[in-house]
């Protein structure tokens, strides 16, 4: 139980006077608005940050915690919105970091296998704990981080946003696992900006906005319009409204592609197509079957093995990003702590990065600090990025408000063709609103763009035309509106379109 949690940043309010009140074993739902203070609650429940104001009680007991130390002792286990496991070390190396067990002064690694081994048996965290933090899919480093959790012992678990880079398949089995531990009588925290979500697992739920509690709800009494308005205070549509439109000229071709993964293995396999001005290709397929490393050979991030990209009928196969830049070719990266932002960085340089040395940000060699501030005062304007604050070092913006920046920032360059994954990860539906009416908006207005996307939904009511991939290869193209969601379905578990419509 917390009470009362006041939690201040310079400039902003993040906790105001919240109560939060969870039982012992229930999946207690957290939801709200980017940068409500949804984060801000739970890293001080586990002890990353202090409240300014207000009492915390665990199992009855008012505790303090100077650090997340202290939170584990009190059987408080979180997974965070980024994870923050090391890339280079195997998913067992990553569980014990920092709690060998000990057999005399030697690390005693046989008896902490069998105690991983047990755990993931028990919960149905099936986990390779062999392989390599970097080439597993975000679901497995997720099991990984919930294993880590277990091992010290944790009681109450806090996941932040755990569903937002999960395929649903990988969701489904989140849920089994979740379950699982409720019924072994553990209390789960659980934050989302998926409703349906929050309907389907959760027990209770609280809600947040602008830093205050506005809504402390039981799931089986409410509904996700309900929710919605407690969120954001008044009626949300999601909606958009897409016009038809003749595409243009080819801009982007790409022909017979083949990339490679990580590990040496063929991830993209002879793949053709084209994309058009005015025009939204969707990349519609389970995360792993070669979106990731497509993109990555697209953006001039990872090697071409073989075949051709061409943009208006220029070669640009293996081109560096600064140079596909300067043809005016954008990527909205997936992993936006990776690839998108430098974090310990104020938010005005980054987002003019990649294009801080054009005019007018530089002039004769130097920054031109004010001028960049003003350009980044007027992007948070107009894509709402909160706070308004172009100072403030981009790691302490929200999950959300980070996509926001790097969406502002490409969306900005004038791009004649835009590739896009995952844009709206993390974001609220305010914000998955405005970002596709923004690239919809694009497309009318002659931008070709290459979509890739998990989410089947937004595929469907941003694209023209519809590529499945399975397994590095396309299974087939449709259009949205001579397609249905089954058959979508069914190509991204490998069946070709031809045998479906035989
Ligand atoms: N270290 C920090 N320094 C300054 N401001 C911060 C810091 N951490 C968070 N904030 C601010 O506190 C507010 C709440 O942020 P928080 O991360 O808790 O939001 P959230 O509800 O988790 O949002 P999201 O859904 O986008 O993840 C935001 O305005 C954010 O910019
Ligand atoms: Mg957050």
């Amino acid at each position: 139980m917390m009470k009362g949690i006041v939690k201040k940043f310079p400039g902003v309010v993040a906790n105001d006077h919240v109560d939060l009140f969870v039982e012992k074993g229930e999946i207690h739902a957290v939801v709200g608005e980017n940068g409500a203070g949804k984060t801000t609650l739970m890293n001080q429940l586990y002890g990353l940050l202090k409240p300014d104001e207000g009492e915390i009680y665990i199992f009855g007991k008012k505790v303090s915690f100077s650090g997340p130390g202290d939170a584990i002792k009190h059987k408080i286990g979180m997974v965070h919105q980024h994870f923050m496991l090391v890339n280079n070390l195997t998913a067992f190396e990553n569980v014990v970091l920092g709690m060998e067990p000990r057999k005399g002064i030697f690390f005693d690694r046989k008896r902490a296998r069998e105690e991983v081994k047990k755990l993931s048996e028990e919960y149905g965290l099936f986990v390779d704990i062999d392989a390599k933090i970097e080439d597993m899919p975000v679901g497995m480093q997720q099991r990984v981080e919930i294993i880590k959790t277990l091992l010290r012992g944790a009681e109450i678990l806090i996941l932040d946003e755990p569903t937002a880079v999960l395929t649903p398949q990988e969701t489904k089995e989140l849920f089994e696992i979740l379950r699982k531990l409720k019924q072994s009588g553990k209390t789960i925290i659980f934050i989302s900006h998926k409703l349906n979500e929050v309907m389907e697992i959760s027990d209770r739920i609280t809600v947040m906005r602008q830093g205050k509690a506005t809504g402390n709800l039981i799931t089986s009494q409410t509904n996700p319009r309900e929710i919605a308005r407690l969120m954001v205070g008044r009626d949300v549509v999601l909606t958009v409204e897409k016009t038809s439109r003749e595409p243009g000229e080819v801009i982007l071709e790409v022909q017979d592609l083949w990339v490679k993964d990580n590990r040496g293995l063929d991830a993209v396999k002879g793949v053709s197509f084209a994309v058009r001005e005015g025009e939204i290709v969707g990349i519609a397929g389970v995360a792993g079957n070669g979106q990731t490393e497509l993109v990555e050979a697209l953006t001039g991030l990872r090697r071409v093995e073989k075949g051709r990209v061409l943009f208006r009928k220029h070669e640009i196969t293996g081109k560096n990003p600064k140079i596909l830049r300067d043809f005016g070719i954008f990527h909205i990266p997936e992993d936006r702590l990776r690839r998108g932002l430098v974090t310990a960085y104020p938010a005005y340089f980054n987002v003019i990065l990649g294009r801080h040395m054009m005019f007018p940000f530089s002039k004769n060699g130097f920054l031109d600090h004010k001028e960049i501030r003003k350009f980044a005062e007027e992007l948070f304007e107009r894509f709402d990025v909160r706070p308004r604050n172009v100072d403030l070092p981009a790691e302490n913006f929200s999950g959300g408000n980070q996509q926001k920046l790097i969406v502002a920032r490409e969306l900005s360059f004038s791009p004649k063709l835009l590739i896009v994954a995952q844009p709206t990860r993390g974001l609220d539906v305010g914000a998955i609103e405005f970002i596709h009416r923004t690239l919809l908006s694009m497309r009318d207005s002659g931008v070709g763009i290459l979509l890739v996307s998990m989410e089947l939904d937004e595929i469907f009511s941003l694209s023209d035309r519809i590529l499945v991939v399975y397994g590095g290869e396309i299974m087939g193209e449709v259009k949205p509106e001579e397609t249905t969601m089954e058959e979508v379905g069914l190509m991204m578990t490998g069946h070709r379109l031809e045998e479906i419509r035989r």
